[in-house]
């Protein structure tokens, strides 16, 4: 019996199908109600009963097997008849596009700006994005009554009028970032600071309630003005070119004494104008007091940049709340 079993399993595995004429010559021999396989459970009756499950089990594998190469013998027969062309076909339609996925231009434009600044000798640091008072505001020299720990611009996470340094808010730019690392690192110190800020604002095309900055530290023996300025020009042409329309002017920030900003020319749909990408100054001797670096012996430069703005410049954006809506059809540009 078990014989007869195995020749039936050679003829169907050495069947050829090559054609619809051949598949359904293998239905009829094998898969049909006289065919081979029915034939073969007929035989059943004469199997003794203590090998009736063995040969039961053996049968329908061999059934199975007549089923399976019927079925990937029609769908290769199928498929091949697909790729024959009549007259009425036109193979000059447009195919269905495959959409691959692609960075979002906020994590480009992060990636250039961490790649400029480690070419020029940066390292990378990070801090939390929930802050205390201290790191956020005191220790950067804001004054206690100073207009940006108001409600308006800062996400009080927890507020206590009696004792403002028990303050937490969602950070409001990455400069704690700054202090953290003075606290913990004796120069030289050379490093920037990605990452993730809250404001309290109003939504616009320009400015969003939560953004992304790259806050930069360097701070050495000897670290002057002039160097701040080369570093801050050799970014704006290393990121968008040599023929780069920028300007730096003077500006104020409580951690930082001379304070600058630096601009850059926004070709929009109106016609364009100067868009702010960064502040930047000389650390302020009371910022190196608070982290203990000797301001006698050390002098530094720092600068926060506002990547959403960079990007919107480097990519010909419109409007920043597209970084953050996800349209799929406006993430599709980004190749
Ligand atoms: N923290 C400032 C802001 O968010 C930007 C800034 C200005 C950072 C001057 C700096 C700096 O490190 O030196 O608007």
């Amino acid at each position: 019996m078990i014989e007869k079993i195995d020749s039936l399993k050679q003829e169907i595995d050495s069947f050829t199908i090559n054609s619809e004429e051949e598949l359904e010559a293998f239905r009829l021999e094998f898969l049909s109600r006289n065919g081979k396989v029915q034939d073969m459970f007929k035989l059943m009756g004469q199997v003794p009963n203590d090998q009736k499950a063995a040969m039961g089990k053996a049968m329908n594998e061999v059934k199975n097997l007549a089923q399976e190469r019927f079925d990937s013998a029609k769908e290769s027969l199928s498929g091949k008849e697909a790729v024959t062309f009549g007259a009425a076909d036109d193979i000059s339609l447009p195919v269905t596009p495959k959409y691959t996925g692609s960075l979002h231009p906020l994590t480009r434009a992060l990636r250039e700006i961490k790649q400029i600044f480690l070419r020029l000798g940066f390292n990378i640091a990070d801090g939390p994005e929930l802050e205390d008072d201290f790191h956020n505001f005191t220790a950067l020299n804001f004054p206690p009554d100073h207009p940006a720990r108001d409600m308006q611009d800062t996400f009080f996470v927890k507020r206590s009028e009696e004792n403002p340094d028990e303050n937490l808010v969602m950070r409001t730019h990455t400069s704690p970032v700054q202090i953290r690392l003075m606290k913990d690192t004796q120069p030289p110190i050379r490093s920037i600071m990605p990452g993730r800020v809250y404001r309290n604002e109003a939504v616009t095309a320009k400015s969003y309630f939560q953004f992304n900055q790259v806050e930069g530290l360097y701070v050495d023996e000897n670290v002057t003005l002039g160097e701040l300025i080369e570093t801050l020009v050799m970014f704006a042409k290393l990121m968008y070119g040599s023929d780069v329309k920028y300007r730096v002017r003077p500006s104020f920030f409580p951690f930082t004494e001379p304070s600058l900003e630096m601009d850059i020319w926004w070709n929009n749909e109106k016609g364009g104008q100067w868009l702010e990408i960064l502040g930047a100054g000389m650390v302020d001797p009371n910022v190196f007091d608070a982290v203990d670096v000797d301001s006698e012996t050390y002098t530094g430069f720092a600068f926060g940049m506002g990547v959403d703005r960079i990007a919107l410049l480097r990519y010909g954006i419109d409007d920043i709340r597209t970084l953050y809506e996800n349209d799929i059809r406006v993430l599709r540009q980004f190749k």
